[in-house]
Parts: structure tokens; sequence; C-alpha cells
């Protein structure tokens, strides 16, 4: 064993006084207005009781949920996550130059960080900007970085991008690069992801996009995918209840209901729902419903591309310089455009 002499652990810094004027803090969080637990009640009650009952996926993440979402991306079947890392491995060098000079790095949805650590090593950017629902989230991952990365300004945002993407005046306005990894993009209708895109590209005057996009390939990847043959996912999407039993004191008993996932070939996109396998009636403070054996709660879309629709979409916003990588198979891609 290799003995070493003690060394104490580094003294704090001595507490601010207040004659000393304070050094701009890194990281600094801000946090936009949370929907009110009444709100978030009232909704998913209103979605509970319409024709084609419906849960937002944004309660697939609770802390079981967050888990069981990385245990899925380890699944074999679940492709996109792995696909992406090749991509971003392979051509990170290629992506970034394509970018420019990228002086903020706005993550959407950022959660972990990780994959935008990923990019910060080549992009240097003099700012990182993790965005995501709650600040909150950040706060781990955002020092995390601090520790590795001394240079870029840390400012982690709480907000929900969907419905607002203005940024503080602190984050820099030049030079903005959008990062919007996963396939998160896909959980939108096409619609509301070009109206996403367009505001992006507002955002970014001069600036770029980064941005995951899951590739439109054959039902029998893509069902899998959503379905796993060990019921993770299937674990992932009736947690769902458990969350909704806990938020709106509901009965939802997770065993009475069936995963569904499938390809909609049409829409060009994976339909999950959660399936009554006998008539169930469930209350919940406010509200009843009665579902009959085989009916089912919409959970989530995601929309698969052809490069060809996804480009255009991107051009539509606004978007020049449009060029994507994929990985081997071609089942996923990255895009990045200049705005
Ligand atoms: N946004 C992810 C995706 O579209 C989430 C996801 C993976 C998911 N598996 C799921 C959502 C199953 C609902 C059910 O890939």
């Amino acid at each position: 064993m290799r003995s070493s002499s003690y060394s104490p652990p580094l003294a704090d810094p001595p507490p601010s006084s207040p004659h000393i004027p304070a050094l701009p803090q890194r990281p600094r969080f801000h946090q936009r207005h949370i929907e009110g637990a009444d709100t978030v009640r009232k909704e998913l009650s209103e979605g509970l009781v319409k024709p084609q009952a419906e849960i937002s996926p944004k309660f697939l993440y609770d802390e079981l949920g967050s888990s069981l979402f990385t245990a899925i991306t380890l699944l074999d079947e679940y492709y996109p996550t792995r696909c992406e890392n090749q991509i971003f491995s392979r051509y990170a060098g290629e992506i970034v130059g394509h970018a420019g000079r990228v002086r903020a790095l706005i993550d959407l949805g950022a959660g972990d960080c990780a994959k935008a650590e990923r990019l910060l090593e080549h992009l240097k950017p003099a700012q990182y900007v993790p965005v995501d629902i709650s600040a909150d989230y950040l706060k781990a991952a955002v020092r995390r970085i601090a520790g590795r990365y001394p240079d870029p300004d840390l400012v982690a945002l709480g907000m929900d991008f969907f419905h607002d993407l203005s940024l503080p005046d602190e984050v820099l306005p030049e030079g903005r690069a959008f990062f919007y990894p996963g396939s998160s993009i896909g959980n939108l209708p096409p619609e509301q992801a070009a109206e996403l895109l367009a505001n992006m590209r507002r955002q970014a005057p001069g600036g770029a996009i980064i941005v995951g996009v899951d590739l439109v390939k054959p039902r029998e990847i893509l069902e899998p995918a959503y379905d796993d043959a060990i019921g993770v996912t299937a674990a992932f999407n009736l947690n769902l209840l458990r969350h909704v039993n806990r938020i709106l004191n509901a009965d939802f008993d997770p065993a009475q209901w069936q995963h569904v996932a499938c390809f909609n070939e049409a829409r060009s996109r994976m339909e999950m729902h959660l399936r009554a396998r006998k008539t169930a009636v469930v209350r919940w403070d406010g509200g009843e419903r009665r579902f009959e054996e085989g009916e089912a709660i919409h959970t989530e879309d995601s929309y698969k591309y052809r490069p060809q629709t996804f480009k255009t979409m991107l051009a539509r916003a606004g978007f020049g310089q449009i060029r994507y990588w994929t990985d081997e198979r071609e089942w996923f891609a990255v895009f990045c455009a200049r705005a």
C-alpha cells in the first residue's frame, strides 16, 4: 500500500463580505413559472375523460420512470440512443465544424447533460445553457459540468420550451446553437415540431441547430424497440398509472392494463397506449370513468421521418446549409443547419 502523508481538506473560501462585490456566480439557475398542482390535476383529469382518453407523456418521467427510461436505452431492441451515440462518436468534429462559431450552446431537455458534454470538448462555447422543465433536475449535472469545464459560463434554465422559447437576456445573443438530441422532436406532431423549429431559428439569428431525428424503418424493427422482450418498456409505460394515482389520488390498478406499441405507417409514427385487459371503473379526486375491455389510453406518439421530409421541414422553418449524418444502418440521423 502506498503511504501518503495526511493533507487536510481544502478550506472553504471565507464567507463573502458585503463590502466585496460578488463575482458572477457560476453556475446560475433560473426557474420560470411551473404549472401549479391544480392546473396539473385539471389537465390530467380532462385528458382521462376525453372520448379517446389520454395522459401526457410528461408524466412518464417520475423518479422510477426516469430510471426505467435509462434502462430502456440499454435494451438490445432500443436502437435510437446507440445509433445517435455512434453518429456523435464518429462525426462530432464534422457536425461541430458545420455549426460554425458557437458562443452559446443551448441544450433543450438537457436532463443529465451527458450528451452535450461530449460536444463541449469540440465546441468550446463561451456559455453552456442547459434547459429542462425544472431547473432542479439540472442541479447535479450542472455542478458536475462546472467541475469538469472551468471555462464556459453556465446558465441553467427551468422552463417549458414547448410553450415559450424566449431566453433571458444573459444568454449570449450571438452565435447561439440549439442542441436537441434524442428523438424528442419526434414526440411532437409535425405541425408543432415545425413551429418549435421556427422558434429556435428566431431565437438564434446567425447561429445553428443540431437535432436528432429517428428515421422511418420497417415495423419489425420499430415495434420491438417500443415493446421489448423483457418488459422494461411495458413497465415504463405502466408506471405512468402509478404516477397518476399519486397526483390525482386515483385508483388505477396497473395489473389490469397492458402496454401496446404499434407502428401507424400511414402517419409514420409509433403509437403508445395502455389498454384495459377487462372492464375497469377508475375513480379519482373530482372524476371517474368506466373503461370497456380493450379500450385504451393514449400515452405517446413517436414520429419517424424520412431524411428528405425533415430536411424540407428545416428549410421551411428558415434554416439553410442543411446537412445530416447517419449511423451505418441509416436508422437515425443528426441534422445540423444554420439559422
Ligand atoms: N421519447 C422516447 C421515444 O420516442 C420515449 C419512449 C421510449 C417511450 N419508449 C417508450 C414512450 C414507450 C412511451 C412508451 O423514443
